[in-house]
This record gives structure tokens, sequence and C-alpha cells, in this order.
């Protein structure tokens, strides 16, 4: 079965210039789909913050892509991955039990610095249509923590995104998968999120095809972190912006809400 889709995305930025953090909190205890279309992002004392509800249910379609709203159903498979020490250590992760990962799943869901999507493979030749399962294909994540810039003064450039992806599934591994999908979030990220000034990534030294995977993306060492044994890349907005990456996806709107999960 396919779900029904609205193809224009029509995601408005709710309350821009007076919501205040107080009102994101109270939002939770809303139903997800009060009112004509969820609360998506707030402006709160000079400061940004987007719900990760902006994405939530927005599905984007790239080149043997899909990147889809990270729900509930997703999480036992992603708890699975995330016992794997190899997985673990690469991306600096603490193992969770089945029922923090449900936690945390929740609070992603309503966290106004986070935003993340759950990476599938899809089939080229899918035409578009969005399975009725969407753990269909699942195989990564990719996601960015959101936080002021506090050495910059200017307000117009002044949230900084941290990036991190990961193909859980050895068998999707060397397929473009990771690199098409950073390409896809980067560029929704910066249409959808207000003030992202910097695009930041964090890799551990040993992680060679991480490091390979960002450089070719135009990423470039900002500064070694050897206390950490890891390296910041960066790449600059203008830059990103200059690679048009924005034309590989497609955003589809979800009109069916979540499920069981939007009050968290
Ligand atoms: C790093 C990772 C995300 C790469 O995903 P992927 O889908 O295999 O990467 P892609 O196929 O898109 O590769 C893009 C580029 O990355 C580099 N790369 C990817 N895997 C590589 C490897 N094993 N060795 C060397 N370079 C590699 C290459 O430059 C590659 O381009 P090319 O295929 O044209 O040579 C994946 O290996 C992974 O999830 N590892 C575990 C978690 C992790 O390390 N996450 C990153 C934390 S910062």
């Amino acid at each position: 079965m396919i779900m029904s889709f609205q193809v224009a995305l029509e995601v408005s930025w709710a309350a821009r210039g007076s919501a205040t953090l107080d009102r994101l909190s109270r939002r939770e205890e809303e139903p997800p789909y009060a009112g004509s279309r969820p609360l998506v992002c707030v402006w709160c004392e000079g400061r940004s913050a987007v719900a990760m509800r902006v994405n939530e249910s927005t599905v984007l379609l790239g080149p043997r892509v899909r990147l889809v709203p990270y729900r509930r159903a997703h999480v036992l498979r992603y708890n699975q991955w995330m016992q794997d020490p190899e997985l673990l250590e690469l991306t600096c992760s603490t193992p969770l039990t089945l029922e923090q990962e449900i936690q945390n799943q929740r609070s992603w869901h309503a966290d106004p610095l986070k935003l993340t999507f759950i990476l599938c493979a899809r089939d080229d030749d899918d035409g578009g249509a969005i399975p009725d399962d969407l753990t269909s294909g699942m195989c990564g994540d990719v996601n960015a923590f959101l936080s002021e810039i506090d050495d910059d003064d200017d307000d117009e450039t002044s949230v900084s995104a941290e990036l991190e992806i990961m193909i859980a599934e050895p068998a999707q591994r060397r397929r473009g998968l990771a690199r098409t999908a950073l390409q896809m979030f980067i560029a929704y990220l910066l249409e959808r999120v207000p003030r992202v000034g910097r695009l930041v990534v964090k890799v551990t030294d040993a992680n060679v095809p991480s490091l390979r995977l960002f450089e070719s993306l135009g990423f470039t060492v900002h500064k070694p972190m050897p206390i950490f044994q890891q390296t910041e890349l960066r790449l600059s907005v203008a830059s990103a912006r200059a690679r048009g990456w924005g034309a590989l996806s497609r955003e589809v709107s979800c009109v069916v809400p979540p499920e069981g999960e939007g009050q968290a």
C-alpha cells in the first residue's frame, strides 16, 4: 500500500518573531496536528530555535536515497544497530537499552536543537512512491545538532550545525548513499533552519572513511582536537549553497500524522 502524500510542502514558519521557548514547551502538550499546520519554528529573545518537528512529516527523495522522519517504528532496528561495538566507537556513542532508545526518540522528536532523518535505500524505479512502511530500506541516519555560535556577533549567521551520519548496514556502504544523503540533508538544513552560519563535523582521526567522505564534499580541516583524537572539519555555508545540492532531492510532505508519539 502507498500512503497518500501531498507533494507541495506547506511548512510555515509559525510564530516567528513572537514565540518564546516557553511556548515551545507548551506546544508539547498540544495535539501534534492541532490547528492547520504544526508549529515548526520559534524565534525567541533574539535566538532562533527550530523544533525537530520541522521535518516530522517530511520525506526527501533523492537518487537512491530516501530520508524519512525518525519515528517510533524505527527504534527497535536503530537500537539493535547501536549495540555494535564498532559502530558505537565510530559514532562516539554509548549503548542504550531499548527503553532508553524509545525515550531518546521521543525527546529528539521534540528537541528544538536536533534535526534527524532515517536514511533508507530506495529503488530509483519506485516512481517516487513512499512505502507505507517507513522502515523500508532503513540503513542509517543523518542528523544535525544545532548550537549558538558564541564567538560571532552577527545575528544573521549565528547557528552552528554539527553533522553526523551513519550507514549502519555494511552491505549498503560504498554505494554513495552517505554522500548523497549529506548533500540532500545540508541543502534541506540551509533551506529550513534559520541563521545557519557554520557546518561542522568532528571525526575520529582513525575513521578514514568518514574523513574521506566529508573531504569529498568540500569540508576542510578546521582544527585537530588531539585530546579527543578527533579532527574538526568545516564547510562554509556559502560554499555549500554554491554546490546546488538542493536540486538533488524533492520534498514530499506526508499528510499521515506520526502514530502514538505526538505527545512525547
Ligand atoms: C563513513 C560512512 C558514513 C561512509 O558511508 P558510505 O555510504 O559507505 O560512503 P559513500 O559510499 O557515500 O562514499 C563517499 C566517499 O567517502 C569515502 N569513503 C567511504 N568509505 C570509504 C572507505 N571505506 N575507505 C576510504 N574512503 C571511503 C570515499 O571518498 C567515497 O567516495 P568514492 O566512493 O567515490 O571513493 C560509513 O562507512 C559509516 O557509516 N561508517 C560507520 C559510522 C561512521 O563512521 N560515521 C561517521 C561518524 S562522523
